[in-house]
C-alpha cells in the first residue's frame, strides 16, 4: 500500500510517496522565500494551498502511479505554524474522503527522527533535531521518544536567520553563514549559553548584532556564531548520551546539511566509540517522505484516525505520541 504525505508545519511544502516496506517512490518540495522579513503564518498557508495540488502531480509521476492508487495519506498534525497546519489538514481530509482511503495525523519532529532512522539504519540513537523552527535533543526512553535537552528561546536556525536577515546576508541565513565563516582569521567571544541539559541562543544573537554594528567582520562573525552554537550543541548531545547510555547519534533537520556542525558532532562520537548518523541532504530538512513514512508506521500499529480526530495541534510535544514501533525492538 501506498502512502503519500503531505508536510507543511512552517514554510516548505512538501509531498512524498514511501511504501510499506520504506521505499521512498517520490520527494517533493518547495520552500517559500520571502522577499523580506520573516515568515508570516498567513503567507505559509497561502503557499501550501498554491502548491500541494501540484507537488502532489508531480509526486504522483516521479513514482509512475495515479493518485487512484494511493492507499493512505498522512499529514503533519504539528507542531507548526496554525494556519499552515489548519491548511494542510484540510487538503488531506479532502484528498482522503474524495478517494477514499484512510487519513492519519502525524507528529512532525518524530517524522525527522523516523526518516533518520529508515535512510541511515540507525535503531536506536540520540538524535539531534535542529532546524529553523525547533533544536532539541531527543531518545527514546520509558516506551516515548522524550526531550532530553531544548532551547529556551529560539531554534539554532532561527538564529542563524534572524542574523543574517539584520545584516543584510538574505534568507535563508544559514548557508550563507556556512560559507562566510570558511574566509574568518579570528574567532570572536560571544556568550556560551548551557543550562543543565538545555541551550539558548537569544543572547549569543544580540551579542553577535551588537558586535556587527561595532564593526566586527561578518566572517569573524559567521565563523564565531557557529564555533559557539554548535559546541553547544554537541555538548547537550554528548550529555544526553552519557545520560541513557546510547551508543548511535543521529543529526536531523534543516541545520544537519552544515559540514562543520556535522565535524564537530562526528568528532565528538568518535571519542566516545558511537556511531555517527546523518540522512541524505533532501531528507534534513522538512519534507513530505518523512510524514509519507511515518504515516505508514502509525497506520501499521494504530490504524487509521477518525475524521474528527485530524485537529492539527500547534504545540504538539514529541512526548505525547505513542511509538509502539521502537517498543517492539526495544523487547
Ligand atoms: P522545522 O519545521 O522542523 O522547524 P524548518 O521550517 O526550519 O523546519 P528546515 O528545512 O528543517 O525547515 O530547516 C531550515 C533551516 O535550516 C533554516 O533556519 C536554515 O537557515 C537552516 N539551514 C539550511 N542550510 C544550512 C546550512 N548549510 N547551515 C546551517 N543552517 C542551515
Ligand atoms: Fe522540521
Amino acid at each position: 500500500m501506498l502512502c503519500l504525505g503531505i508536510e507543511g508545519t512552517a514554510e516548505k511544502t512538501g509531498v512524498g510517496i514511501v511504501d510499506e516496506a520504506g521505499n521512498v517512490l517520490s520527494l517533493r518540495g518547495k520552500p517559500l522565500i520571502p522577499e523580506k522579513g520573516g515568515i508570516h503564518p498567513r503567507e505559509a498557508a497561502e503557499h501550501h494551498a498554491k502548491w500541494i495540488p501540484r507537488l502532489m502531480a508531480e509526486a504522483c509521476r516521479d513514482a509512475g502511479v495515479e493518485l487512484g492508487e494511493i492507499g493512505l495519506i498522512s499529514f503533519s498534525r504539528g507542531p507548526g505554524l496554525g494556519p499552515a497546519l489548519r491548511t494542510v489538514a484540510t487538503a488531506a481530509r479532502t484528498l482522503a474522503l474524495s478517494l477514499d482511503v484512510p487519513i492519519v495525523g502525524v507528529n512532525h519532529c518524530i517524522g525527522h527522527i523516523e526518516i533518520g532512522r529508515l535512510t541511515t539504519g540507525a535503531s536506536d540513537p540520540v538524535s539531534l533535531y535542529v532546524s529553523g523552527g525547533n533544536t532539541q535533543v531527543i531518545a527514546f526512553n520509558e516506551g516515548r521518544y522524550r526531550v532530553f535537552g531544548e532551547t529556551l528561546d529560539i531554534a539554532v536556525g532561527n538564529m542563524l536567520d534572524q542574523f543574517a536577515r539584520e545584516s543584510g546576508l538574505g534568507h535563508p541565513g544559514g548557508p550563507v553563514i556556512e560559507q562566510l565563516a570558511l574566509k574568518a582569521s579570528e574567532y570572536i567571544e560571544l556568550p556560551y549559553s548551557v543550562k543543565g541539559m538545555d541551550i539558548s541562543f537569544s543572547g549569543l544573537l544580540t551579542a553577535a548584532l551588537r558586535k556587527m554594528e561595532a564593526g566586527a567582520g561578518l566572517e569573524d562573525l559567521a565563523y564565531s556564531i557557529q564555533e559557539t552554537a554548535f559546541s553547544m550543541l554537541v555538548e547537550v548531545t554528548e550529555r544526553a548520551l552519557a545520560y541513557t547510555e546510547k551508543n548511535q547519534v543521529l543529526l536531523c533537520g534543516g541545520v544537519a546539511v552544515n559540514r562543520r556542525l556535522r565535524d564537530m558532532l562526528r568528532e565528538m562520537c568518535q571519542e566516545h566509540h558511537v556511531e555517527f548518523h546523518m540522512p541524505p541532504p533532501e531528507y534534513c530538512g522538512d519534507n513530505g517522505a518523512m510524514i509519507a513514512w511515518l504515516g505508514q508506521l502509525v497506520y501499521r500499529y494504530r490504524g487509521p484516525d477518525a475524521l474528527e480526530d485530524t485537529t492539527v495541534v500547534q504545540r504538539y510535544r514529541t512526548d505525547e505520541v505513542d511509538v509502539p514501533w521502537m517498543r517492539e525492538s526495544e523487547a
